[in-house]
């Protein structure tokens, strides 16, 4: 079938919105009709190169092109058209993209750990998860790579059946995109990986589509103090309304008041989710956790980059430990729907996130923004 989709080239450059070709699904593949795509940081990092193995090792990496790539991995859509051998969704359900499979047997999955589901396909290779071909073609032929294996910034794409989750039909498609994301990875990040517990401080460094969310599940879980650190007074503002108690520009006014707040000790959590986080921010970072604390690195630093600027005495001699996270470190088969119950009975600000909805054409204007800050979530609507 045609479709269209926002088409990355190559690095520093815009999307490019057009007409794509997309095949029948093969086995174990389904064809999803986006309906809603949060604008992510993490598809940022592509034009940026963040996110982009540097090409002199790509030869190494088995890696032939990454470009040209159909951006996004967070969405909601209905399901088009089912291939052979898949079950749990029929044409017209409703599903939650997951950048992370789970293909229920790994050992991964099958130990309560679907975020690190070996069937991840990375965005690094062109064809599917399923059989390593190609699904997606521009007019001239050349296939077509999708970020995280889900492209959402595309009307339709053929994804594998182990990258959707099914949901109640009633819940609007644009608050499910996010939490195929942003919602479930900052959530995570602090009741999860961070593992909150009622009465904890907790920082969030970083609150945009992400820290947002860390802050929700910050209070959810029953932090005594929630301290948002974002340059942006817009966020800021914003974090006070998802349930921060206390918002700092930087870390480095934060820390002298933390310090006041808690009597010296500290925080319990630092939650490390900026738009990219480099090395030089960890120092501040695990310097706001206390004796005892945790960090946790979500945000994404460029990929090359293998120096980190932490205190390793400090480290050691406070029992502190800094632990990363690919999705919260939550199951999306399991997570994705709780937290939409949650949303369902108030007690998860969802529509709050987002600030503006653009069409897929003005996808560029939409990233732009949060470039600039202005935007918690910036949502394409495809209908
Ligand atoms: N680990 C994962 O599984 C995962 C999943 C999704 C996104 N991410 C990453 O999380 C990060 C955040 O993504 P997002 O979509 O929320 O981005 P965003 O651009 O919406 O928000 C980032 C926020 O960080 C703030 N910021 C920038 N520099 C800062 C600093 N020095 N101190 C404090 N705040 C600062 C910005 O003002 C902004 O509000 C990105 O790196 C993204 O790629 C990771
Ligand atoms: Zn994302
Ligand atoms: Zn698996």
């Amino acid at each position: 079938m045609k479709t269209r989709a926002a088409v990355l080239h190559g690095l520093n450059q815009d999307w490019d919105v057009v007409d794509i070709e997309v095949d029948d699904p093969k086995t174990g593949e389904v064809v999803v009709e986006w309906m809603a795509a949060g604008l992510c940081h993490s598809d940022e990092h592509m034009i940026t190169g963040d996110m982009v193995p540097p090409e002199e090792a790509w030869e190494e990496l088995g890696i032939e092109s990454m470009w040209p790539m159909i951006g996004g991995h967070e969405g909601a859509g209905v399901i088009a058209a089912v291939g052979p051998g898949v079950s749990g969704v029929d044409v017209g359900d409703h599903v939650s993209a997951s950048f992370v499979p789970s293909c229920g047997r790994c050992r991964y999955c099958s130990t309560g750990r679907q975020n690190l589901c070996d069937a991840s396909g990375g965005t690094f290779r062109k064809g599917m998860i399923t059989d390593e071909t190609s699904r997606h073609r521009l007019d001239d032929g050349t296939d077509l790579n999708m970020l995280a294996k889900l492209g959402t910034f595309a009307h339709h794409t053929c994804v594998a059946d182990s990258q959707v989750v099914k949901v109640e039909k009633d819940l609007p498609l644009e608050v499910v995109a996010l939490v195929s994301c942003g919602v479930a990875t900052g959530f995570g990040s602090a009741t999860e990986r961070g593992n909150v517990q009622a009465g904890d401080t907790v920082v969030v460094v970083g609150t945009g589509g992400i820290g947002m969310n860390a802050v929700q599940g910050a209070k959810v879980a029953g932090a005594r103090h929630v301290i948002a650190i974002d340059p942006v007074e817009f966020k800021r503002e914003k974090a006070m309304e998802f349930g921060a108690t206390h918002a700092f520009a930087s870390m480095e006014e934060a820390f002298a008041q933390v310090q006041e707040m808690t009597w010296g000790h500290m925080a319990d959590k630092v939650i490390m989710t900026p738009g990219v986080l480099y090395g030089d921010m960890m120092q501040l970072g695990t310097g706001l956790a206390g004796k005892g604390g945790t960090i946790v690195v979500t945000g994404i630093a460029p990929i090359t980059q293998t120096e980190s600027s932490v205190n390793l005495f400090e480290l050691a001699m406070w029992n502190k430990e800094i632990k990363g996270t690919i999705f919260g470190s939550l199951n999306p088969r399991a997570d994705i729907p709780r937290l939409l119950g949650m949303y369902r009975e108030g007690q998860l600000k969802l529509d709050e996130l987002i600030t503006k909805t653009y069409s897929l054409d003005d996808i560029n204007e939409g990233y732009r923004a949060m470039r600039e800050g202005e935007n918690i979530r910036g949502v394409v609507l495809h209908g």
